[in-house]
């Protein structure tokens, strides 16, 4: 494991629930991570008290402000980029980022999305997985590249879809999930364990064939 611990910032739009799942991984001490900011597109983002509960800086850009994505993102990546950050953890930012603004971060820069990526990439992920009749749904964490949703995985986890199952039921179980699945990942990242090379993700320096798999509370091959 580093000694010192990995610089993490975070962006999130909405409640932040994979923020605090991350907060608490770190309180327990499974995380050796220093978070360095948490910034939002959205002045009442519940993850932005999170992070201010926590004493974690913040940064928050309106859109609105800007006269265009493109100088939104490069406005926000230049703050990203002065908080010291190693790795970036997209954990429910809404918005698609400007391929130039992200590039200088492909391979530092990770994504939770609730579906088996490939499948569903976008919104609406669980009503999809229903309406298709799938028996299996899940959430995969990504590398992120210009393409939406479609850069390399790195790890999901899966549940089976209930009979029973809502987008409500099927979604909230799922977060559950998540908030495992996203501390693993980083945990991994920081202890120097996974690296992205050539398009390829790379588990201990040797190239991952299948997304690894979160199975009975540990990431496995
Ligand atoms: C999660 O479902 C995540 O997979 C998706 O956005 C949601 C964010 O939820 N990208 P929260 O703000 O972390 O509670």
């Amino acid at each position: 494991m580093t000694t010192t611990p990995l610089r993490v910032a975070v962006l999130a739009s909405g409640r932040g629930s994979n923020l605090a799942a991350l907060l608490q991984a770190r309180n327990r001490g499974e995380l050796p991570v220093e978070f360095v900011l948490v910034g939002s597109d959205k002045a009442d983002a519940g993850a932005l008290t999170l992070a201010r509960e926590a004493g974690i800086p913040t940064a928050v850009l309106d859109p609105r402000r800007f006269p265009d994505r493109v100088s939104f993102d490069h406005a926000l990546f230049e703050r990203i980029q002065e908080s010291g950050a190693e790795l970036l953890v997209l954990a429910g930012f809404m918005r698609i980022i400007d391929g130039a603004a992200l590039a200088p971060w492909v391979g530092r820069m990770i994504n939770i999305h609730p579906s088996l990526l490939p499948k569903y990439r976008g919104l609406h992920t669980h009503r999809r997985a229903l309406a298709a009749g799938d028996t299996e749904h899940g959430a995969s964490v990504h590398y992120v590249t210009a393409e939406l949703d479609g850069g390399p995985v790195i790890a999901q986890a899966r549940l089976a879809i209930a009979p029973q199952d809502d987008e409500q039921t099927l979604a909230a179980r799922l977060l559950g999930y998540e908030h495992r699945l996203l501390p693993a990942v980083v945990s991994h990242i920081a202890q120097g364990r996974l690296a992205l090379r050539d398009g390829q993700v790379l588990l201990d320096g040797a190239p991952l064939a299948t997304p690894l798999q979160w199975r009975d509370g540990a990431l496995d091959r």
